[in-house]
């Protein structure tokens, strides 16, 4: 297994390409079982749950080639089933409910348990099928789903859920009649999903609003030309907070600075500039960071999953700062690990104080799930000393190359074995000529001012 070592203190500088976004490309790939054929993607980030993802479709029956883009062929359905092992590992993959009931008239899939963020239920997904026409049952561990003729309805959801509105509005392509889905997720993800079924020839209206019209059509052809998948604003959000914790002058390119608007004003609230083209953001600080509020919500709200990598931010910032999690129920497991390097964070349930240091101190801290092993690297860039992020498989899920990325910020990173101690081949890893006679890198960097 791998870890992350970081030395920190050092201001970051230059440009960093944004991928195609995780969660518009899972719904995109298992969308495509909707459509029999040779489909084409482009923008695909290279992630282990794009791995996942297409591992899971091969098993369904549906070979793939990777090279730059992505071709997929979902000719030949073989199985209609997402099994334990691979559902335990990626929740996404209980989207395949939708399509394989469109498709097949039948599914059998792993029913997703809770994970570290919250218990999670797919009432809603289940609900909204039934509502089309399908009969679930519940044994083994396993939803077992049946549909003899799918038909439009009026669904109204009881949360905005993001892989709740997906799984639906893919199964109501393919219904005879009208959906009309209510109160649905309006994540930029969705309307990517959207433009994708279009593109395969479905009838949606009002993506990116509360209600989604789907006319039902009888056949949907495969995408011959390759779709582009849509930036990830949560991974840009996730370099500008390392531009804001380390200071320096970052642009992040190829991002879609709309989808990023509730980060920028937290950011700017907190003492960043930030200058804004059609597809990029450029970030610098010239003072130190001041306290914020903030409060998680469905888009176009603050997003749940850049609320840990800004309460990395915050613990460095002048004042308190009040960080409320409406979303999931635990979502601060980050907050006992950044106080490992010294971050000052009280939690009460849902809300968290934050009262900014000076400085951190690096240390050794355990991710616990994807966005918060981000923010305990965005710390590590600005703690004194050297700070080793355990466990980073979760970051592997949906960081493409953040490594790579960092040190060509100028980070001094490294990904090395976890059993690798050495601070002379640490240092050396992570880019840093061994001073004379000093034993590690915290004679190399101080905590950035
Ligand atoms: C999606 O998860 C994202 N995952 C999550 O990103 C993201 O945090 C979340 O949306 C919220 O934005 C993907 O797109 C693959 P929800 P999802 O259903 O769809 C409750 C990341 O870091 N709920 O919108 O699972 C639920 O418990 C990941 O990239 C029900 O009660 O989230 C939660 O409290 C983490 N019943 C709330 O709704 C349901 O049937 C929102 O969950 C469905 C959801």
């Amino acid at each position: 297994m791998d870890k992350i070592v970081i030395s920190g203190g050092r201001t970051l500088n230059g440009t960093v390409r944004t991928s195609g976004a995780k969660n518009a490309a899972l719904p995109i790939l298992i969308a495509t079982l909707l459509a029999p054929g040779e489909h084409r993607l482009a923008n695909v980030p290279e992630l282990a749950d794009v791995s996942s993802t297409l591992s899971l479709l091969g098993r369904i029956g549906c070979p793939s080639l990777v090279n730059g883009s992505i071709r997929l062929d979902t000719s030949r359905i073989a199985f209609s089933e997402a099994p334990y092992d691979v559902v335990r590992k990626m929740r996404a993959s209980v989207l395949v409910l939708g399509p394989l009931l469109a498709r097949c008239g039948q599914a059998k899939v792993s029913l997703p348990g809770g994970c570290a963020i919250g218990t999670r239920p797919i009432d809603q997904h289940l609900k909204g099928l039934e509502a089309l026409g399908c009969r679930f049952e519940l044994s083994g561990g396993y939803i077992h789903g049946h549909v003899d003729d799918l038909v439009g309805a009026d669904i109204q959801l009881d949360m905005p859920t993001v892989t709740g509105t997906e799984n639906i509005v893919m199964a109501a392509t393919l219904a005879r009649g009208t959906t009309i889905l209510r109160n649905a997720a309006r994540e930029p993800e969705i309307v990517d999903l959207c433009n994708f079924l279009i593109s395969l020839g479905a009838r949606i209206e009002g993506a990116g609003t509360d209600t989604l019209v789907i006319e039902g059509v009888s056949r949907l052809r495969p995408a011959t030309r390759a779709y582009r998948i849509l930036p990830d604003r949560i991974e840009a959000g996730t370099y500008l907070c390392a531009g804001a914790m380390a200071g320096g002058d970052v642009t992040v390119t190829d991002c879609e600075p709309e989808h990023l608007q509730p980060l920028l004003r937290k950011l700017e609230a907190a003492g960043c500039t930030i200058d804004t083209t059609a597809t990029s953001l450029r970030i610098r600080r010239d003072g130190p960071l001041k306290g914020v509020d903030v409060r998680t919500e469905p888009h176009p709200g603050f997003p749940t999953d850049m609320q840990a990598q800004l309460m990395a931010v915050l613990s460095r910032a002048e004042g308190a700062s009040i960080v409320e999690e409406t979303i999931f129920e635990n979502r601060f497991m980050h907050a006992a690990e950044l106080k490992r390097m010294g971050a000052v964070v009280e939690t009460r349930g849902r809300v968290a104080t934050v009262r900014g240091v000076e400085s951190l101190t690096g240390a050794a801290v355990m991710a616990s799930d994807l966005r918060a092993s981000a923010a305990l690297v965005i710390a590590g860039l600005s703690a004194a000393g050297r700070t080793e992020v355990l466990r980073t498989y979760h970051l592997d899920r949906g960081y493409d190359d953040m490594v790579g990325k960092l040190r060509g910020l100028g980070a001094a990173i490294a990904r090395v074995p976890d059993d690798l101690h050495d601070p002379a081949a640490l240092d050396e890893a992570m880019g840093l000529a061994p001073t004379p006679g000093a034993g590690s890198s915290t004679s190399e960097a101080r905590a950035t001012a």
